[in-house]
C-alpha cells in the first residue's frame, strides 16, 4: 500500500491519480453540454481549488474566463460560529454564469456562505458550484452541490490541491489517514 508522512501523519492511497483525472473529465463533459451557448465565469477558490481548476478548465469548451479568490475566515455570529468573507473578488457578476470552483464540499457550510454573498451582492444570470470532491455524510445543508468529481466518504484527505497544514497539495493521488 503506497504511503505518505506528512509531519505527524501517516495517510495511505485512497484514489489514484488517474481515477481523478477521469471523474474531472466527465464533469468537464456536464459542463460542456450544460453551458453549451454560454459564456462561463469560473471563479476558482484558492488555495486548494488551483490544481483541480487548471485541470477542469483545460477540458472545458464554451468560451470561458477564471479569476481566483480567497477566503478569510474570522469568529463571528454564523449558525457554526465562523464568518467566512470572500477576498479578492474583482469581477462583475451581474448577468454572467458563474461556476464556483472547490477543492472539496464537507459540512457546506463554506460554499452556502459564498452562495450568500455571491447572491447579495450581484445578480448573476446563474450561479452553480462544480466541486473535485464531496462528503455527502457530512454535507449540513440543502444548497444542490451542482457538478462533483468523486463522492467520498467522511476521512480527512490530502493531494491533488488538498492539504494537511499546507504540505501535501503537490501529491497526484489522494490519499487519506493511515
Ligand atoms: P466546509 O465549509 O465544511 O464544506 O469545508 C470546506 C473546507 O474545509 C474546504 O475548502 C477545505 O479547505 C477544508 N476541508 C474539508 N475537508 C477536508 C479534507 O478532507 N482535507 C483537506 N481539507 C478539507
Amino acid at each position: 500500500m503506497k504511503t505518505v508522512t506528512l509531519l505527524d501523519k501517516k495517510f495511505k492511497l485512497c484514489i489514484n491519480g488517474v481515477q481523478v483525472k477521469t471523474a474531472i473529465d466527465h464533469l468537464a463533459d456536464r459542463i460542456n453540454s450544460d453551458y453549451r451557448d454560454k459564456e462561463i465565469l469560473f471563479i476558482a477558490v484558492l488555495n486548494g481549488s488551483f490544481m483541480f481548476a487548471a485541470e477542469l478548465v483545460r477540458k472545458v469548451k464554451p468560451l470561458c474566463r477564471i479569476s481566483f479568490v480567497k477566503i478569510a475566515s474570522y469568529q463571528g455570529d454564523t449558525s457554526d460560529g465562523v464568518v467566512r468573507e470572500l477576498i479578492g473578488l474583482k469581477e462583475d457578476l451581474n448577468g454572467r454564469h458563474v461556476i464556483l470552483v472547490e477543492d472539496i464540499v464537507d459540512t457546506g457550510f463554506t460554499f452556502e456562505h459564498m452562495m450568500t454573498q455571491i447572491k447579495t451582492k450581484y445578480k448573476p444570470a446563474s450561479v452553480a458550484i462544480a466541486t473535485l470532491l464531496f462528503k455527502p455524510q457530512s454535507y449540513r445543508k440543502s444548497l444542490p452541490v451542482d457538478y462533483v468529481g468523486l463522492e467520498i466518504p467522511n476521512d480527512f484527505v490530502v493531494g491533488w490541491g488538498l492539504d494537511y497544514s499546507g504540505y501535501g497539495r503537490n501529491l497526484e493521488d489522494i490519499y487519506t489517514i493511515a
